[in-house]
């Protein structure tokens, strides 16, 4: 696929956050995976600290798969600013995964916030999570309202999306009419085989088309800005 607008000089850094088990990790990986294989080059930070012997987090994932980059462990919250500027390749990507939202004040989402250009919010279509959203936007509009140094762009992808309901349609117009970027692509939910509920630790299939794929060339479109 042909890059229409590259990522600038300097480089772009996303993050990634969510409630627990939107896909985040998962989506991850093939996001960095896809990037790569357009020839942009990547880099990212785990910053969800797992349990002694879990497995699924995006740091195991590239210990025994190629995900296009290097994937750093968790990085200390009050270098992680300037760690993510030295560590973002020149005319790349580096994205920070992070651990399910928690809404906590100066909690350690914060120095995400505070590193990112885009900041890319993964949520189920449901009234609920919409609700409990409210708290990360509202971190987004309190850092505005305080004039911090570095407030990020923020865009909202629905995931574990059910087509077969209207559930994704109603969520998405009721964001879209609180001003809220909405993108396009959705990750659908699925549990077939050899689909993205077991694709964790498994080598990354590149799909043409695919919804990882889609969101990797619509995520570019946004950091190219
Ligand atoms: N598209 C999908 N459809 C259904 N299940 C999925 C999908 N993608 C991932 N899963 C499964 O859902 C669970 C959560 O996925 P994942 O770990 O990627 O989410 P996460 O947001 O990173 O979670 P956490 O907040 O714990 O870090 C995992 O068991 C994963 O295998
Ligand atoms: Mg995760």
């Amino acid at each position: 696929m042909v890059k229409k607008r590259p990522i600038p000089p300097q480089g772009r850094r996303v993050g990634v956050l969510g409630k627990g088990g939107t896909t985040k990790s998962t989506t991850l990986g093939h996001l960095l995976a896809h990037w790569s294989d357009r020839g942009i080059p990547v880099a990212a930070a785990d910053q969800d600290i797992p349990g002694d012997g879990e497995v699924g987090s995006l740091l195991t994932w590239a210990r025994t798969q190629n995900l296009g980059g290097t994937v750093h462990p968790p990085i200390p919250h009050t270098r992680l600013r300037e760690e993510t500027r030295r560590l973002t390749p020149p005319g790349g990507i580096f994205a920070v995964d992070t651990e399910a939202w928690k809404k906590v004040a100066g909690g350690p989402h914060f120095s995400v916030l505070a590193a990112v250009d885009l900041a890319v919010w993964f949520m189920q279509p449901t009234d609920t999570e919409m609700e409990r959203s409210g708290s990360v936007f509202g971190a987004i509009d309190h850092l505005t309202a305080v004039g911090a140094a570095n407030v990020p762009r923020l865009v909202i992808v629905l995931s574990m999306v059910n087509r077969q309901s209207k559930a994704h349609i109603e969520t998405r117009a009721a964001l879209t009419d609180e001003g809220y970027h909405v993108l396009e692509t959705m990750i659908p939910f699925t549990q077939a085989s050899r689909g993205y509920a077991h694709a964790v630790g498994k080598p990354v299939r590149l799909v043409d088309n695919s919804p990882m794929d889609l969101l990797a060339a619509e995520l570019l479109e946004e950091m190219s800005k």
